[in-house]
């Protein structure tokens, strides 16, 4: 019998974890973490103290920690894990992979069943007209090639200025240093002199907090139109190659663009023959309701970058969907007899591939669309009433299983809450005692489960928000 990878990994981990759970003690877990690893995202000298947070096991939609607790990830990790943290037809695609072709590339012409299948997969689901697809390993090598592939359009036809790329304050668009420029977020640039040249931000489309004192909705809307418009002429349309957005943003705290933003963006990009790159890494596949976030919000791109749900995160692998028009260039600007100089040793892994074909068939079985609609709809209608009832939440908004509370000082004032009394991280810590995962976003807690829960399971993290949430509005009021 063919001996898996996964049977022989099985008892091996088992039984490093059990050897290694001593809560104290030199070799400890715990105290190897903190003499060895350098934690994405984290405060350092904090995690000293804490100590690592660590998550030995997954079933389904929970997580149970080095410790047997068992918690509902109401974050789905990362927006990433929509499958939750063990499914057996992922392990089995995976393991069947494995034992089929370990690795294999996509350079020099050369595909796998799993990749070609994947790929074919990815193109008839976008919004995007026979398109093409390129696999990349993460999110921001997907947002990099993006980028690059609008420089290499723009010298096919003959426009090389048009390199700059205008994004928006407060997205997140990755770590790498092209993608963490694109970034509008001053922690990701302060230490690494970055963001780096050729790169223009404009205003986050958040109506709740960036509206003036009296401005409407469509006065707001007019203005970000305005401010895009106004920036392009600032630096001169024949310099400018494209804009980048998530089309609703998550790390912000779950920004629905208002009604109407996208129709004038996409407008005035047209206009100046400038790119749309959708940032669908967090939105794809199923998390807003729609297949993409582009169909929820009307936003026919140029490119696309996926990664996340594309394979429930069960191995890192990312893409990017080009149109027609993208693809010619890459041919035109190659027709010398040249290469198409971009690609990732691990461009197309056949285990990633067939992995994503796996969470695509369930996404198709479970009708993510109908599904996600579903419980995201419950979820939303308990939050909202919760916002209802409490004076410190100012927004509840959301579309699908991606949702966000905005908690401000008094709902009154709509004033953000004092930094000093970190009650959103006292929410949180609230919710984690009580054994839910959620996510402070700065003064939003955000919500992003996996598509496996039930109804109780929604209940459940509503009901522990909830609890949370008027025990620190208490406390406040004591205070
Ligand atoms: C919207 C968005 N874009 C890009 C990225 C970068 O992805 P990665 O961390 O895989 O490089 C992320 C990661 O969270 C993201 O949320």
């Amino acid at each position: 019998m063919k001996q898996t990878h996964f049977s022989f990994g099985d008892q091996w981990l088992a039984d490093t974890i059990e050897a290694s759970m001593t809560l104290s003690g030199s070799n400890s877990l715990r105290d190897r973490d903190l003499r060895h690893t350098l934690h994405s995202q984290t405060n350092p000298a904090l995690h000293e103290q804490a100590g690592p947070f660590i998550i030995a096991s997954g079933e389904g939609p929970y997580v149970i920690d080095s410790e047997g607790n068992r918690y509902l990830d109401a974050m789905a990790g990362l927006w990433c894990a929509s499958l939750g943290f063990t499914n057996d037809r992922l392990a089995a695609a995976a393991a069947k992979a494995y034992d089929t072709l370990g690795f294999y590339h996509t350079f020099g012409g050369r595909a796998s069943p799993s990749a070609i299948t994947a790929a074919e997969a990815v193109a008839e689901l976008v919004p995007i007209n026979d398109a093409r697809v390129f696999f990349a390993t993460s999110g921001s090598e997907a947002v990099e090639t993006m980028v690059k592939l609008t420089w290499l359009h723009f010298k096919a036809l003959g426009q090389e200025g048009r390199r700059k790329i205008i994004a928006r304050d407060r997205a997140f668009h990755g770590s790498t240093i092209f993608a963490a420029s694109l970034t509008g977020l001053p922690h990701m640039h302060r230490e690494f002199g970055l963001p780096l040249d050729g790169i223009v931000h404009v205003s986050c489309p958040d109506a709740y907090r960036g509206r003036h004192p009296g401005e409407t909705v469509e006065d707001f809307v007019t203005r970000l139109a305005n401010e895009l418009e106004e920036t392009i002429l600032r630096e001169g349309p024949e310099t400018i190659g494209a804009f980048i957005a998530e089309p609703i943003n998550a790390g912000a705290g779950v920004i629905v663009p208002p009604d109407g933003y996208f129709t004038k963006i996409q407008q005035i990009l047209r206009k100046y023959g400038i790119l749309f790159l959708a940032d669908e890494i967090v939105c794809g596949f199923g998390r807003t309701g729609s297949w993409f976030g582009c169909d929820t919000m009307g936003i026919q791109p140029d490119m696309m970058a996926m990664a996340k749900g594309m394979s429930s995160s069960y191995f890192p692998i990312s893409a990017v969907a080009v149109g027609p028009h993208i693809y010619e260039s890459v041919k035109s600007i190659n027709s010398g007899k040249t290469n198409f100089g971009h690609g990732f040793t691990n461009s197309g892994h056949p285990v990633g591939a067939a992995i994503i074909n796996e969470t695509i068939a369930i996404y198709r079985d479970m009708d993510v669309v109908q599904t996600v609609g579903r419980l995201g709809g419950r979820l939303m209608r308990r939050l909202q009433a919760i916002g209802e009832a409490s004076s410190i939440v100012g927004e509840v908004r959301g579309r699908g299983l991606i949702l966000g509370v905005e908690i401000v000082a008094d709902k009154t004032s709509g004033a953000p809450p004092a930094p000093e009394l970190d009650v959103l991280s006292r929410i949180d810590k609230y919710a984690k005692a009580a054994g839910i995962i959620l996510r402070p976003q700065g003064n939003t807690i955000t919500f992003c489960p996996p598509f496996v829960i039930d109804e109780t399971q929604v209940d459940t993290i509503a009901d522990v928000f909830e609890e949370s949430l008027f025990k620190v509005e208490s406390e406040l009021r004591g205070a």
